[in-house]
């Protein structure tokens, strides 16, 4: 048991820039009233690129905290890549959604869980590969926080939906 305590702490001590990041945009849109869409309002074939979900301030917004709290961590540089890693894996994300025809702010199960923790996975393995056991712990973990969290932020009112 104790055991099992101490690799999801490994597992969430490695990841937590990510989930900061993945959370920060959030509050950015919000501050920016969701202007400065990354597809600059662009269609491709009659869809939107990425959609209104998907904005500058909240991209750079989220870098900037996965950064400063890789910081706090003592490992900046591993905080930058789980932040730039954990956006970009969002942003294929939606790209993908509005290909697959699903609008904007609508749920895509599981992808929408795990999008930004599989691209901050990928990048972070630059300078610090995870053990596999932080990888299966993470991928079982994180839909249900991220659900949580997503439902707090529901309750609170920086989101429409709550999943
Ligand atoms: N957000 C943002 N910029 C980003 C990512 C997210 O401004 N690069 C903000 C948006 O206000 C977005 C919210 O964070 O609505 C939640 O992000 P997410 O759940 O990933 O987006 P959805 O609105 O569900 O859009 P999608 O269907 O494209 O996933
Ligand atoms: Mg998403």
């Amino acid at each position: 048991m104790a055991d099992i305590l101490n690799l999801i702490f490994i597992a969430v001590w490695f990841i937590l820039p990510a989930y900061c990041a993945n959370a920060a945009p959030v509050i950015f849109g919000k501050l920016f009233k969701g202007k400065f869409p990354i597809d600059f309002g662009k269609k491709w074939n009659k869809k939107p690129i990425l959609g209104q979900g998907k904005t500058w301030p909240g991209f750079l917004g989220g870098i900037l905290v996965g950064a400063l709290i890789g910081l706090l961590q003592g490992r900046l540089f591993a905080g930058l890549l789980l932040g730039i890693g954990a956006l970009a894996g969002d942003l294929v994300e939606s790209l993908i959604k509005r290909r697959i025809g699903i609008a904007s702010g609508k749920p895509w199960p599981v992808a929408d869980q795990l999008d930004f923790v599989i691209g901050a996975l990928l990048f972070v393995s630059l300078v610090e590969i995870p053990t596999w056991q932080t990888v299966v712990i993470l991928c079982i973990l994180t839909p249900g926080i991220h659900l949580a969290t997503n439902s707090l932020a529901y309750v609170l009112k920086l989101k429409k939906s709550w999943y």
